[in-house]
C-alpha cells in the first residue's frame, strides 16, 4: 500500500513523521481497498493501525502504549532478538519468524480478520496494536468523531468495536492458547486478566 517507506520497525521515531494530511490519505487509501475487495472479504473489517486512534483523541494512550511490549512484539520474531527468552520457549534464536505463519496470529494485528496479512504486509499493523484488543476501527473511526455518539456501548459493538473486559477477556486466546510457545508462563484459569495492574503492559487506564 506504499504506508510507509520510512518504516524502520520503531514506534518512537516514526510516528511524528506521519502528518495528519497522510493520515487522511492511508484512511481513504484504505477505505477504497475495502470497497474494492467487495462483500463477503475479510478486508471490510477495516483496520487501521494505531495512529488514527492517536490522532486528535488518544495521544496519552499512544505513548504509553508504543512502549510496551505489545507495540514491539513483531519485532522480537526477528533473528538475534531475545535470544536466551527464544531459547526458553524451545525455539531457534537464529531463525527469522517474522514470515512464519505459525506466529502471526499473536504477533500482528488483526491476522486472519482482514487486517496484517503476507500479501499485505503493512508495518504500522505488527505488534499487538489496539485494534487487536479493542476490534477493527475502520467502521468506528468516523462515527466516533461525532461527540454526540460517541462512547455510547451499542453504537461502539455495532462499529465492530469490543469491549475488553466483557465475557472471556480479549487477553485469553493470545496468552493462555495452546500455540504460544510461553504458555507455561501463563496457565489457563491462573491469571485474571481483568486486573488493573496489568494495565501499565499495555496503556495507562484513566
Ligand atoms: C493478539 C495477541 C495478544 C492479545 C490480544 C494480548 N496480548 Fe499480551 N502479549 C502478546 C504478545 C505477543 C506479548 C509478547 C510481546 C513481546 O515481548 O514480544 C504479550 C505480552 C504481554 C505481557 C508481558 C509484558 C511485560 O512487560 O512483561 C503482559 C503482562 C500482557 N501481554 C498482558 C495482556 C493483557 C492483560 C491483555 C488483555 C487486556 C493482553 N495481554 C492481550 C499478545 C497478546
Ligand atoms: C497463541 C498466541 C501466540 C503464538 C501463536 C505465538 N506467540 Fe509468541 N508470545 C505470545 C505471548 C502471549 C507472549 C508473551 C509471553 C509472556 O511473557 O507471558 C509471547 C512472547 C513471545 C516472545 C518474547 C518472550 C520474552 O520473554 O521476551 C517471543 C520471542 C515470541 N513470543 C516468539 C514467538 C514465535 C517465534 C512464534 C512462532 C513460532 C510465536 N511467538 C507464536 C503469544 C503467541
Ligand atoms: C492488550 C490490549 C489492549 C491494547 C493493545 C490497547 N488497549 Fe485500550 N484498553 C484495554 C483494556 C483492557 C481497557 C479497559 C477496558 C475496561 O475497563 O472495560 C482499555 C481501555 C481503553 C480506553 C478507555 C479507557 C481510558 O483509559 O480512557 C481507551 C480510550 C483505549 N483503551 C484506547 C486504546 C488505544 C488508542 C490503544 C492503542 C494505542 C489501545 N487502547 C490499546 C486493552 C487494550
Amino acid at each position: 500500500m506504499g504506508l510507509s517507506p520510512a518504516w524502520d520497525g520503531s514506534w518512537e521515531a516514526n510516528e511524528y513523521k506521519m502528518t495528519v494530511r497522510t493520515l487522511g490519505v492511508i484512511y481513504i487509501t484504505v477505505l477504497g481497498l475495502f470497497a474494492l475487495a467487495g462483500p463477503g472479504h475479510a478486508q471490510e473489517r477495516g483496520y487501521l493501525g494505531p495512529l488514527p486512534c492517536a490522532g486528535e483523541c488518544h495521544q496519552e494512550i499512544f505513548d504509553t502504549w508504543k512502549t510496551s511490549k505489545h507495540a514491539k512484539a513483531f519485532q522480537n520474531l526477528a533473528p538475534g532478538a531475545r535470544e536466551k527468552e527464544k531459547k526458553e520457549a524451545g525455539l531457534k534464536p537464529a531463525t527469522d519468524y517474522t514470515m512464519d505463519k505459525t506466529c502471526m496470529p499473536c504477533h500482528v494485528t488483526g491476522w486472519n480478520d482482514g487486517g496484517y496479512s503476507m500479501e499485505k504486509p503493512d508495518p504500522y499493523l505488527q505488534g499487538v496494536g489496539c485494534e487487536s484488543c479493542h476490534g477493527a476501527a475502520g467502521g468506528w473511526n468516523e462515527i466516533h468523531k461525532k461527540k454526540d455518539l460517541a462512547n455510547r456501548p451499542r453504537t461502539m459493538k455495532q462499529k465492530g468495536q469490543i469491549e475488553p473486559f466483557k465475557g472471556r477477556t480479549v487477553c485469553v486466546p493470545c496468552h493462555e492458547d495452546d500455540t504460544n510457545p510461553y504458555k507455561f508462563r501463563t496457565p489457563p484459569g491462573k491469571i485474571d486478566w481483568t486486573e488493573l495492574k496489568h494495565a501499565d503492559t499495555y496503556h495507562i487506564l484513566k
